[in-house]
C-alpha cells in the first residue's frame, strides 16, 4: 500500500515521477504528492485525491529539477487530506521523506520529539520519522545516510522510504523493511519505485532491496547498499526485468480490468507453457520435482492467502484432496499468524499471492518457516518478498495485473493449483494413468474454452443492465464452484459497491434464504457435472420465493434454463476446471455493473492492490 517513486539523473524528474505515480496508483489513491530538489530549496506539491489532481495542482510550479520523488497514498494514520499527504518535511525544512508502511512505535517517539521542541502538522507516523532523522542529523552531526540509519534503528514496524536533503541535490537515501523497493539502474541515472513499472521503459536492470537493507544513491557514483542494523556493505544483485511497457498499458481497452479479463486465454496458456507436456505425459514443475520427497511424505498441506488468492486456495483444497488425496487446510493468513497454529515439520505451507507482498501472508509464511514447515510460494510478481523467502515455488506468469480487482491472476493461480494437484496425484499413485491423461488434455484445452466463454460478454451486458441498481446479490455454488461463488460476490462488492454474499448452495436454507424476495438477484453456478441435481433443487427453492435467478450453466443445458430468469452458457470441461471457466462471466458481470454505476473500476474506493500493512 502506498507507492513511492524517485529519480536522480540528467533528465527532468517531474514527468518520470508523475507517470510513475500513475502506474503505482493501484497501491493507493487517497492522496498524492511530490518534491523536487533544487539547490537550496524544495518544491513540494501535494493534495488529497488522485494523481490527476496532483498534476492539475502542479501546473503552477516550475518543475525543472532533475532529482525528486513522489508518493501515492493509501491512508493508515490520519485521514486522507492535504496535510497528511506525503512527502513530509522535517521541522528545519531541510529533509523530506516519503514512506510506505507503518511505524508502530511512532506515538512514543513523537512524545519524545515534542519534549525536545519538535512540532507536528499532520497525524502521520511519517512526519515523526522525518523529524527523527533530523534529530539524529543534528545530534550526531551525521550525514544523511547515517542519520537515516540511526533513525531506522529506533523504529518498529514496516517501511519502504526515500529521503532527500536540500543541502545536497546529488543524493537520495532509501531503505526497506517489509515493504518493497526497487532501484532501476540507467546510464548515469537511478530510478526508485515500489515496483519496477515506473522505470521499465528506461532500463531493464534493477536491484530489489532486501528486508533490512538501505541504499545511498548518489549521482555519478555506484550504489552503496548497507544493512540497517550493522552498517555492513552488501553487494547488490542486479536483475533483468522480465516485462515491457506494453504489458502495463491499457492497449485500447477502457479499463485495465477489462484488458486483464480478455488476456486470460493467454495468461492461462502462459502459466501452463513449458509445464504441461501432455504428449509426454509430464507436468514439469521444478519447485515440486526438486522436493518430491517432501511432497510425498507430507501429512498435510496448509494454504495461506488473503482475498481472491484465498478463494483460489479453496479451489486448491478441492483439487489436491480429490486428485492427490493429501489433506489440505485453507487459512486466512491474518488469522493463521495470530492463532498459535499447530505446524509440524512434515507439513507443507503454500502461500498464494498475486503481489507476493501481502503483509499477513508473508508473516504467516515466516511463522511456518520458523516452526520447521517446508514453505512453497505461488506468486505472480517475480522477485517479490514471498517468492524470495520460500523454499520453492511456482510463478503464475499472468503478467502484470494493474486493476485492483484480481482477475487473470486468479485464473492463473487456479491453473497452477490444477497442475500441482495433477502432478502430486500422479506421483503418489492416487490418480490412474488414464484419468491423469484425460485431465491433462482437458486442462490444455482451457485457454480455448476461456476464449469461447468471453463471447458471453453481450449476454452479460444485458443482465448487467437489468440488475445494475440492485442493492444486494447472492451467489451460490457447490463443490468446486462454491469458491467461485465467493469470488463472484467479492468481485461485485469490490468494484460496484453492491452488497453481495457468496454461499454454498445447500447452506442457503440455513440463513440467506430469508433474504430472498422478488428483488433479490441470485447468481447460481449450476454446471452439469457438479452436484447438478442438488443445485437444481436449490434453484427451485429460490424460485418458489420469487428470487431472480441468473444461472451459469453448461452449454446445452435445458433443465435449469426452464427455471432461471437468465442463463449464461459456458463450455463443458472436467468439473475440476470449471471454476476457471465459470469465473469469466462473473468477472464480466461485476465489471459491467460497476461501469454502468459510474464506479472507478480500476481503483475502487478504499482498496489497494498490494496490501503491505496488516
Ligand atoms: C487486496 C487486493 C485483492 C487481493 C488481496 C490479496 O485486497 O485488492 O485483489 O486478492 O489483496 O493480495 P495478493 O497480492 O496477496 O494476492
Amino acid at each position: 500500500m502506498c507507492g513511492i517513486v524517485g529519480y536522480i539523473g540528467n533528465r527532468e524528474a517531474y514527468p518520470i515521477i508523475i507517470n510513475g505515480l500513475k502506474r503505482l496508483e493501484y497501491r493507493g489513491y487517497d492522496s498524492a504528492g511530490f518534491v523536487l530538489n533544487y539547490p537550496e530549496n524544495f518544491e513540494l506539491v501535494k493534495t488529497k485525491g488522485k494523481v490527476s489532481e496532483l498534476e492539475e495542482k502542479a501546473k503552477a510550479s516550475k518543475l525543472t529539477a532533475n532529482v525528486g520523488m513522489g508518493h501515492t497514498r493509501w491512508a493508515t494514520h490520519g485521514e486522507p487530506n492535504d496535510c497528511n499527504s506525503h512527502p513530509h518535511m522535517s521541522n528545519n525544512g531541510e529533509l523530506v521523506l516519503v514512506h510506505n508502511g507503518i511505524i508502530e512505535n511512532y506515538e512514543s517517539i513523537k512524545i519524545k520529539l515534542k519534549e525536545l521542541g519538535f512540532t507536528f502538522q499532520s497525524d502521520t507516523d511519517t512526519e515523526v520519522l522525518v523529524n527523527l532523522v533530523q534529530y539524529f542529523q543534528d545530534k550526531e552531526n551525521a550525514n544523511l545516510c547515517d542519520a537515516v540509519r540511526y533513525a531506522l534503528n529506533e523504529v518498529v514496524g514496516a517501511f519502504a522510504i526515500a529521503v532527500m536533503n536540500n543541502r545536497n541535490t546529488d543524493e537520495i537515501v532509501v531503505a526497506r523493511l517489509g515493504s518493497p523497493l526497487a532501484i532501476g539502474i540507467g546510464e548515469d541515472e537511478y530510478f526508485i519505485a515500489s515496483d519496477a513499472s515506473p522505470f521499465v521503459e528506461f532500463t531493464k536492470d534493477a536491484i530489489y532491496l532486501e528486508d533490512g537493507e538501505m541504499a545511498c544513491i548518489r549521482r555519478g557514483e555506484k550504489i552503496d547498499v548497507r544493512t540497517i542494523i550493522s552498517n555492513e556493505t552488501v553487494a547488490p544483485s542486479v536483475q533483468e526485468l522480465q516485462f515491457d511497457l506494453e504489458q502495463i498499458e491499457k492497449g485500447g481497452y477502457d479499463h485495465f480490468m477489462l484488458k486483464e479479463i480478455y488476456e486470460q486465454p493467454k495468461s492461462i496458456h502462459d502459466t501452463m507453457r513449458g509445464r504441461l507436456l501432455t504428449d509426454e505425459g509430464i507436468i514439469r514443475m521444478a519447485g515440486i520435482w526438486d522436493h518430491q520427497e517432501r511432497f510425498n511424505s507430507a501429512k498435510r498441506i496448509i494454504i495461506v492467502a488473503c482475498g481472491t488468492s484465498w478463494h483460489a486456495g479453496l479451489v486448491g483444497e478441492y483439487l489436491i484432496e480429490e486428485l492427490a488425496r493429501i489433506p489440505v487446510e485453507v487459512e486466512y493468513a491474518s488469522e493463521f499468524r495470530y492463532r498459535n497454529p499447530i505446524i509440524k515439520k512434515n507439513d507443507i505451507v503454500i502461500a498464494i499471492s498475486q503481489s507476493g507482498e501481502t503483509a499477513d501472508t508473508l508473516a504467516a509464511l515466516k511463522l511456518a518457516k520458523e516452526q520447521g514447515a517446508f514453505i512453497y510460494g505461488i506468486c505472480n510478481v517475480v522477485g517479490s518478498s514471498i517468492a524470495r523467502i520460500t523454499d520453492a515455488g511456482s510463478y503464475t506468469h499472468a503478467g502484470p495485473e494493474i486493476g485492483v480487482a484480481s482477475t487473470k491472476a486468479f485464473t492463473a493461480q487456479l491453473t497452477i493449483l490444477s497442475l500441482i494437484a495433477l502432478k502430486l496425484g500422479k506421483h503418489n499413485g492416487n490418480l490412474s494413468k488414464a484419468r491423469y491423461h484425460e485431465l491433462c488434455l482437458e486442462l490444455e484445452n482451457i485457454p480455448k474454452l476461456v476464449e469461447e466463454t468471453l463471447k458471453t460478454n453481450d449476454a452479460v451486458v444485458e443482465i448487467a443492465k437489468k440488475f445494475k441498481d440492485a442493492e444486494n446479490f447472492l451467489y451460490l455454488g457447490r463443490g468446486y464452484n462454491f469458491p467461485t461463488a465467493l469470488e463472484g460476490a467479492l468481485k461485485l462488492k469490490e468494484i460496484s459497491y453492491i452488497h453481495a454474499e457468496g454461499y454454498p448452495a445447500a447452506e442457503m436454507k440455513h440463513g440467506p434464504i430469508a433474504l430472498i424476495d422478488e428483488n433479490m438477484p441470485v447468481v447460481v453456478i449450476a454446471t452439469k457435472k457438479g452436484h447438478y441435481d442438488k443445485v437444481v433443487s436449490n434453484i427451485q427453492e429460490i424460485k418458489s420465493r420469487k428470487g431472480k435467478i441468473i444461472a451459469i450453466v453448461t452449454r446445452g443445458d435445458s433443465q435449469v434454463r426452464e427455471l432461471a430468469d437468465y442463463c449464461i452458457e459456458i463450455p463443458d470441461t472436467a468439473e475440476e476446471f470449471t471454476p476457471i471457466v465459470a469465473s469469466i462471466p462473473l468477472q464480466l458481470l461485476s465489471y459491467h455493473i460497476a461501469v454502468m454505476r459510474g464506479a472507478n473500476v480500476d481503483q475502487p474506493r478504499n482498496l489497494a492492490k498490494s496490501v503491505t500493512v496488516e
